[in-house]
């Protein structure tokens, strides 16, 4: 609910069980009053208690008043060489050459429904789900308007943010820091979490408390990154799972991007997060605009869990889009792990026979498929079939393996180029380099020019042909480097700190045209598993391939912090083949299905070579998944433990909205001879219902469950896991 105090300037966001206050004051500046819990309509700004600070300026409009300081003041959208010395929001180059910006309220207005961006992903309303306020500031100076967006989901506690910058003026002005969210705090006692880590260990949870000056996450690889993720959450400093109150904060974007916070002086914070700065510029003639990405928050005055099942559910509804929204997404078997780039029609087939024969429903296949690739070395670019290993292409396999039952589908990687192909001999011109250098390879490829329009339509034509060709019901996405030599031969100089952002918006137009073309086909995005998992992707790609690591005991924590913003229905999970891969670990069968059935679930291994009680198990899991699927997608998501913090297990919990069904999920650490008794106390239950323990006649009621605990069975063997599904009884 939007609440407007016309008289006294006063913006309150209400959501169910938070409040978002903004005000403007005696200088037409934008104060940020208030975030948090719930509370009732009234003015929040006494809460800024002004005062005279040395060395913090005082605008020319206060006069005498040195007590007035943007310095000091918490403020809705930061300015930039004007007095406030913390970190800015914007920063615009005027034709004078001056780097500030002063902006001051000018007006509002209320839109119907969540507010639109042209061409950038962004949560969406259905008929009055949500409400839309538009604030404008004004830099007179500059005759540079800035529009700020905020999006109203009561229901979520979701406040979505975007930003407009118009240049009103006769002059061209360059935009340099374009911020999609700023958040002042008049405290700093708060802990700061980011997700962070590397290619095959992404969104390691990382937590500690705000020091003084900035500490900032972010990614200059052209991609949102394995190393760090656009979401931050800034918490109390004894925030859990089901206790204090905490922030959440999501960029919806897919590349470079930046999330600092700043403690001050006076022990106040501010979070900043948007586009990257690095090497960002755009120029914006008389007239023109530009749309920062969108920015998302949600606060829990009741710790992660709530904060995470609020995320979850408004990603779910919200952003995620037809039609696998709400249709039920294909087992799938990928090949990937099982031949690598070797090999034939019939292999695939056979893997494909054993797949069918399990009740897996998909069959994938990965690299390997078009142009000469036969290792990473050469082919991207080329979208047409290898006629040597396939003959027949697609015409000749696909009904192969839809005679068994199956669906098909294909692996791409359209941003990519290698310079054996044909592709590149054609146009060396279309990738991203500096004139005089060579540009750096990155597993061997190069990055095709995606800000170039003509560049795109050539990849587009070439795959719709192939989706054409052949009855193909999902794309796997892939985008195997990062970016370098970050130069466009279709842009003058003055517009090259352009073409990080035009990459992004390149690979949402080429997106947005597979899913306008092909609304059925299911895609899922993958950057060398999950270097670009955000919310901008998952606008486009409702399942990500979550890491290229499949061994179930790092997938643990992979997932886990994954958890915290995106709903499991996104996350890419698939029982892989021991040892494994990429560390070598052995786990039980049992354990890999319970971890990557807490996912998009699917198989990754040759089933060819399973043993018939292996073949039996893997038949368990499938129907399993099938059968417990609407609980697991869009259950409620309760985390139990930390893989970070406890070595004896982990532990989480799906449940039903109408708390009549729950699939609790346990994997064990290292086991022990006469380990010690282990409870585990549930979350989420109604208190009042009585619970049967599936496939026993044992009932238990919520309360004794959530208040006394669930006795784990003594296990044996390395890490064991098991799943105990529960039932309400009437
Ligand atoms: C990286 C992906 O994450 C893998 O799953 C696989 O598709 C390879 N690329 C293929 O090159």
């Amino acid at each position: 609910m939007i609440v407007l105090d016309q008289d006294n300037r006063i913006f309150t966001l209400h959501t169910r069980n938070t409040t978002y206050q903004m005000k403007a004051d005696q200088y037409n500046v934008l104060l940020h009053t208030y975030y948090g819990s719930r509370i009732d309509n009234c003015d929040l700004s006494g809460l800024i208690q002004c005062d005279g600070r040395s060395f913090s300026p005082n605008p020319n409009e206060a006069g005498s008043n040195r007590n007035y300081s943007l310095d000091v003041i918490p403020q809705e959208y930061s300015t930039c060489g004007v007095g406030d010395f913390r970190l800015p929001s914007i920063e615009l180059e005027l034709p004078s050459g001056s780097h500030t910006a002063d902006l001051r309220y000018e007006g509002f207005r209320l839109e119907e429904g969540k507010y639109i961006l042209e061409g950038l992903p962004g949560f969406y309303s259905v008929e009055d789900e949500a409400e839309t306020l538009v604030i404008s500031l004004k830099d007179s100076a500059a005759q540079v308007t800035l529009e700020l967006y905020y999006g109203v989901f009561e229901n979520f506690d979701l406040i979505t943010r975007a930003v407009r910058v118009i240049n009103q003026g006769t002059e061209t002005v360059r935009l340099c820091r374009c911020a999609s969210l700023c958040l002042d705090f008049l405290r700093s006692d708060l802990d700061m979490i980011t997700f962070n880590c590397h290619h095959l260990m992404e969104r390691c949870l990382d937590r500690g408390p705000l020091r003084s000056g900035i500490q900032s996450v972010g990614s200059v690889r052209g991609t949102s990154s394995h190393q760090h993720n656009p979401f931050v959450i800034l918490c109390d400093r004894n925030a859990d799972e089901d206790t204090g109150i905490c922030y959440g904060a999501m960029l919806l974007y897919s590349g470079n991007f930046e999330a600092a916070v700043e403690c001050s002086q006076y022990e106040e914070s501010r979070l900043v997060m948007g586009i990257h700065p690095y090497h960002f510029c755009w120029t914006l003639a008389p007239g023109e605009t530009f749309t920062a990405p969108e920015a998302a928050m949600v606060c829990s005055p009741n710790g992660f869990g709530e904060m995470s099942r609020q995320f979850h559910r408004a990603i779910r509804k919200h952003l995620l889009r037809d039609p696998y929204k709400n249709e039920r997404k294909p087992i799938l078997v990928n090949n990937w792990e099982a031949t690598y780039f070797d090999f034939t029609a019939d292999r695939l087939v056979e893997i494909a026979r054993e797949a069918a024969a399990l009740g897996i429903e998909l069959f994938v296949m990965d690299d390997g498929w078009f142009g000469s690739r036969n290792d990473d070395n050469s082919g991207l670019g080329d979208w047409k079939v290898n006629l040597e290993k396939l003959p027949g292409g697609l015409e000749a396999l696909v009904p192969r393996i839809k005679g068994l039952g199956m669906k098909f589908g294909i692996w791409v990687e359209p941003e990519m180029v290698n310079e054996d192909s044909d592709l590149y001999r054609m146009h060396p011109d279309w990738v991203l380099r500096v004139p005089g250098r060579f540009p750096s390879r990155g597993r061997g490829q190069l990055v095709l020019d995606f800000s170039r329009k003509d560049v795109r339509d050539h990849i587009y034509d070439q795959i719709k042909a192939i989706l054409c060709s052949a009855d193909i019901s999902y794309i796997k996405w892939d985008m195997n480097r990062s970016l370098t030599d970050v130069w466009s031969a279709g842009l003058p100089a003055w517009r090259q700190g352009e073409v990080y952002h035009r990459y992004v918006l390149g690979v949402y137009d080429l997106l947005e045209r597979l899913h306008r073309d092909h609304p059925q086909i299911l895609i899922e995005g993958c950057c060398g598993g999950g270097g670009r998992f955000d919310g901008g992707m998952l606008y486009y790609t409702p399942q990500i391939w979550c890491s290229d690591d499949t061994d179930a005991i790092d997938r643990l924590r992979i997932q886990y912090g994954t958890s915290f913003c995106y709903p499991v229905c996104t996350m890419g999970a698939h029982v892989s083949a021991v040892p494994n891969e990429q560390n070598g670990r052995i786990t039980p069968l049992e354990t890999r299905g319970i971890t990557a059935m807490s996912g998009a679930f699917g198989y990754e291994m040759d089933l060819g070579k399973c043993t018939e009680d292996e073949k039996r198990k893997i038949r368990c899991q499938v129907e399993r998944y099938k059968a417990h699927y609407g609980l697991i997608h869009y259950g409620d998501y309760y985390r139990l433990s930390s893989p970070f913090q406890d070595n004896s297990y982990t532990a989480w919990e799906q449940v039903s909205h109408d708390q009549s069904e729950v699939l609790v999920n346990v994997v064990l650490g290292c086991t022990h001879a006469t380990s010690p008794f282990c409870t585990l106390r549930l979350k989420g239950l109604n208190p009042s219902f009585q619970y049967q323990i599936d496939g026993t006649g044992t009932l238990y009621s919520g309360k004794v469950l959530m208040k006394a605990g669930y006795s784990f069975p003594q296990m044996q063997g390395d890490y064991p896991a098991f799943q105990i599904y529960l039932k309400a009884i009437e």
